[in-house]
C-alpha cells in the first residue's frame, strides 16, 4: 500500500516507484466505481471525485509511459456499457445544458440571448420554465404513430436500446393519440422514480440482501437496466416529456405549444412548467420551486429556462455541446451542521454491521434528519476512497460538529468535519471487535475477491447471531417472499424474543403450539390471532420462487430466485442440485452456471448455504411444513419452442403484450430487436426499422395471421 503521503503528492514529484505503485491503486479503485457505477447503479463517489482520479491517472501515465498498466482506466472509455443491450445511434445528438447557479448568471443568460438576436428592448422574450427533473433522459422514436425505439442518452450520440423495458411504462404511450401524426417523432424526456417508491424498493432490496440504491435516480437506473422486462414492470417507473428529437414534420412553434401537443398525444408534462416573460418572473419561478421542493414526490435538482420560439432556438443554436437556447439554474446542495451524538452498529441478515451516526436532529431541505450512514470503519476514520475524498482525511469523532448533505435529495451522509468545534473529550472511534448483540459474538473485516482486506465488517456468528436470525425471519414473512400478512418486525421480534419463532417453520407450528400463549399477550384479541392464523395458513402452499427468494441464500434476489425457479422446475430438482453443488459436484455447477443469469458468485453462495448443515436443518423442517408448486416450464413441444420472435408494427388481433406473453407460453423468447439469431419477425402495419433489419439478417418475416397459423399448427 502506498503511504497516505503519497497519495496526495502532486504527480509531477512522484518517484518512479511511487508512481507504479499509484497506478496499480487507481487501476483497482477506477475500475470498482466504474464496476458499482456502471453494472450496480450505486456510485460511491462525485462525479467530480472520479473525474479527479481519472484526471490523476492520466497525469502519471504522461510522466511516465512506460508504467501504463495493460488494465488501465485511460484504455477504456468512460461510458462503459452495460454490455446488455443493443446501441442505438441517436438521429438527433442528445445533449446536455449548460448550468447557471447565481442570479447573474440567469441575467447574464437572457442578456446574452437578447444580444444574439439583436431583439430591442421592447421585443418580448418568453421562455418556459421546467423544473429540472433528476432522472435519466430517454428518446422515444415513433414511426407512424407506434413507439418503435426507446433508447438512453448514452454518451450522447449512441445509447441502449431499453424498448422492451420502457414498453412496461404506463406514462408512455405505445400509441400516440390524435389523427395526423409525423411519419417520425421522437419524444424526449425524462424517467424517474417517486421518492416514495425509491424507499420501499431500498426496504425489498434490504430484505433480500440485494444492492440498496443511492437515490431515486440510480434506482430508475437499475430498474431500466434488467435483462427481464418484468422487472422493470415490477418497478414504478414515470415519465415526463418535455423535448424532441427527430421531427418529420414539426406540429407547433413553441416550447410551451409542443409541451400541449404531448399532453395530447398522451403523454404526461410536468404540471408546474410555466411560461415566464421577464429575468425577474424566471428568477422568482426558482425560488417558489426551490421551496416546494421538498414536498415534491420527485427529486428535482433545479430549473430549467427555454427560450420558447422554436424558429429562435434554431437561430441561437448549440456552442459545443450546449444550446444557446436553454440553461439549468441549479438549486445549491441542501447542507446543515448538527452534532454527531453516538454512533450505533447495526446488524444486517448477513452479518454485514453498518455503523449508523445519531445527530441531534437537524433540518434539511425541510426534512428532519437523525440519522445518517457511516457505512464502514474506514470511512469513519477518514481512509478509503469514500471518507478521504470527501471530508481530506478527516475521521469522525462521537461529539463533533459534522457538515451533512441530503445527497440525491433523500439519503443524508456526512460531508465534513468540522475540527474548530471539535470539543476537547471526543475521541477517536475505535470499532468494536464484538457483535452487539447479547452473544458478542467476534466481528472481522471481510475479504474482498482478491484476499485484500474489505471495507465491511461482519459477524462472525451466523447461524447463531439473534440479529441475523431475526432479519431473516423479517426477509421471510416479507411481501415478496411468504408476504405474511399481520407478521411484520414488531411482531417477528416478539414472537422471537419469546423463542415461539427461532426459524421459519416455527411460523407454521405458531398456532398448535403457542395458541393459548399468544392469546394471552396484550393487543392479541381473538379476531386479530385468528386473522395471523388464517394468513398463515394461506401461505402454506407457495410458488417455488418465492421460496427459494425466501431462504436467504445470500446473493439470491428476487431476480436470481426466479431464473433458478425456472431453471430447474421444481423444488426437488432445485433442492438436488443445492446438494451436489455444495459437495463439489462438477457436473451439476456446470448445468447451474449454464442457466440464464446464473454465474459464479450465485453458485458459490447456493454451495455455501446447502454446505452448511444448520440449513440443511431449516429447510428440512420447512419443508414438511408447507407445499412448493412447481415452476411454469417453457413448453418444449410446440411449433415456436426455443425460437426467438420480435413482434413489430400494429397488431390487429392482439396487443403486442398478449402476443409476446402468448409466444413465451409456447415455449418461444420474445425479443425486443432483430438480430442474426432473430427466427421471425412478425409485422404489423407500420412495420419500420425492424422489418429492415429482419431483411438485412435474412430473417423470416410474417403477418400476423401467418404466425397465428404457425403457433395453431396449421402451417
Ligand atoms: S432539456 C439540449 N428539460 O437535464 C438539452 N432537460 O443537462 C435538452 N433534464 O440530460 C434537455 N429536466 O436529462 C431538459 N425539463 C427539462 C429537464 C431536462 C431534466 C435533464 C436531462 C438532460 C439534463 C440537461
Amino acid at each position: 500500500m502506498p503511504s497516505q503521503d503519497a497519495l496526495k503528492t502532486d504527480p509531477a514529484k512522484l518517484t518512479e516507484a511511487q508512481a507504479k505503485a499509484e497506478l496499480k491503486r487507481l487501476a483497482t479503485e477506477i475500475a470498482a466505481h466504474d464496476k458499482r457505477y456502471y453494472q450496480q447503479d450505486a456510485p460511491s463517489v462525485t462525479d467530480a471525485e472520479y473525474d479527479a482520479l481519472r484526471q490523476r491517472n492520466s497525469a502519471i501515465e504522461s510522466r511516465f509511459p512506460k508504467l501504463i498498466r495493460p488494465d488501465s482506466p485511460s484504455k477504456r472509455i468512460g461510458a462503459a456499457p452495460t454490455g446488455k443491450f443493443k446501441k442505438v445511434r441517436h438521429a438527433v445528438p442528445m445533449l446536455s445544458l449548460d448550468n447557471a447557479f447565481a442570479e447573474q448568471d440567469v441575467i447574464d443568460f437572457v442578456a446574452r440571448i437578447r444580444r444574439f438576436l439583436k431583439l430591442s428592448e421592447d421585443e418580448k422574450l418568453a421562455f418556459s420554465a421546467e423544473p429540472k427533473i433528476d432522472g435519466l433522459s430517454m428518446s422515444l422514436r415513433y414511426e407512424g404513430g407506434e413507439l418503435v425505439t426507446a433508447a438512453t442518452r448514452g454518451d450522447g450520440a449512441e445509447g441502449e436500446d431499453v424498448t422492451a423495458n420502457i414498453r412496461t411504462l404506463e406514462d408512455v404511450p405505445k400509441k400516440l393519440k390524435g389523427r395526423s401524426m409525423p411519419a417520425v417523432c421522437e419524444v424526449r424526456g425524462e424517467i424517474y422514480m417517486t421518492k416514495h417508491a425509491f424507499l420501499a424498493l431500498n426496504e425489498r432490496q434490504k430484505a433480500a440482501g440485494d444492492t440498496i440504491f443511492a437515490n431515486p435516480r440510480n434506482s430508475a437506473a437499475g430498474s431500466l437496466r434488467q435483462k427481464d422486462p418484468k422487472i422493470t414492470a415490477s418497478r414504478p417507473l414515470g415519465f415526463f416529456a418535455y423535448a424532441w428529437g427527430e421531427m418529420s414534420t414539426m406540429p407547433a412553434d413553441t416550447q410551451s405549444g409542443m409541451i400541449k401537443w404531448f399532453e395530447s398525444c398522451g403523454f404526461k408534462t410536468n404540471p408546474l412548467t410555466k411560461l415566464c416573460r421577464s429575468t425577474e418572473e424566471l428568477i422568482t419561478f426558482h425560488r417558489k420551486i426551490e421551496e416546494g421542493r421538498a414536498e415534491l414526490d420527485y427529486d428535482i435538482d433545479g430549473v430549467v429556462y427555454k427560450v420558447d420560439r422554436i424558429g429562435w432556438q434554431e437561430r441561437l443554436g448549440f456552442v459545443s455541446r450546449t444550446p444557446r437556447w436553454g440553461i439549468a439554474h441549479k438549486f445549491p446542495a441542501e447542507r446543515a451542521m448538527t452534532v454527531l451524538k453516538d454512533i450505533e452498529l447495526q446488524v444486517g441478515r448477513t452479518g454485514a454491521l453498518t455503523p449508523v451516526g445519531k445527530l441531534d436532529p437537524v433540518g434539511v431541505g425541510g426534512v428532519i434528519v437523525q440519522n445518517v450512514t457511516l457505512h464502514n470503519e474506514d470511512y469513519i476514520k477518514g481512509i478509503g476512497s469514500d471518507g478521504e475524498s470527501l471530508r481530506d482525511g478527516r475521521d469522525i469523532r462521537i461529539g463533533d460538529t459534522v457538515v451533512i448533505q441530503r445527497a440525491g435529495d433523500v439519503i443524508p451522509q456526512v460531508v465534513d468535519v468540522v475540527i474548530d468545534k471539535r470539543p476537547k473529550s471526543a475521541k477517536p472511534y475505535h470499532f468494536p471487535k464484538k457483535c452487539p448483540c447479547y452473544l458478542h459474538t467476534e466481528l472481522v473485516r471481510e475479504e474482498t475477491a482478491t484476499g485484500e482486506e474489505g471495507a465491511r465488517t461482519r459477524c462472525t456468528g451466523e447461524f447463531a447471531c439473534p440479529y441475523q436470525k431475526v432479519q431473516h425471519l423479517m426477509l421471510f414473512v416479507s411481501r415478496r417472499a411468504f408476504d405474511i400478512e399481520g407478521l411484520g418486525e414488531k411482531q417477528i421480534e416478539l414472537f422471537f424474543e419469546k423463542e415461539w419463532v427461532k426459524e421459519p417453520a416455527d411460523i407454521f407450528t405458531l398456532e398448535k403450539k403457542h395458541k393459548r400463549d399468544l392469546l394471552e399477550l396484550e393487543g392479541f384479541g381473538e379476531t386479530s390471532v385468528r386473522n395471523l392464523f388464517n394468513a398463515i395458513e394461506a401461505r402454506r402452499t407457495i410458488a417455488l420462487d418465492r421460496f427459494i427468494y425466501a431462504l436467504g441464500i445470500r446473493q439470491v434476489g428476487e431476480t436470481t430466485a426466479l431464473a433458478l425457479a425456472r431453471g430447474y422446475g421444481s423444488w426437488k430438482a432445485f433442492h438436488d442440485a443445492g446438494l451436489k453443488v455444495a459437495k463439489g459436484d462438477d457436473d451439476v455447477i456446470a448445468e447451474m452456471d449454464a442457466l440464464d443469469q446464473i454465474g459464479d458468485t450465485v453458485i458459490r453462495a447456493v454451495a455455501a448455504y446447502f454446505g452448511e448443515s444448520h440449513n440443511r436443518g431449516i429447510v428440512e423442517r420447512l419443508t414438511k411444513e408447507v407445499r412448493i408448486l412447481d415452476a411454469e416450464k417453457p413448453k418444449e413441444d410446440t411449433a415456436v419452442a426455443g425460437k426467438t420472435v420480435v413482434f413489430t408494427g400494429a397488431l390487429e388481433k392482439m396487443t403486442r403484450e398478449e402476443a409476446k406473453a402468448q409466444a413465451e407460453r409456447l415455449g418461444a423468447k420474445a425479443a425486443g430487436s432483430v438480430s442474426k439469431k432473430t427466427d421471425y419477425v412478425v409485422a404489423g402495419p407500420g412495420a419500420g426499422s425492424k422489418l429492415a433489419d429482419a431483411k438485412k439478417f435474412g430473417v423470416t418475416v410474417l403477418t400476423e395471421d401467418e404466425w397465428l397459423k404457425l403457433i395453431n399448427g396449421e402451417s
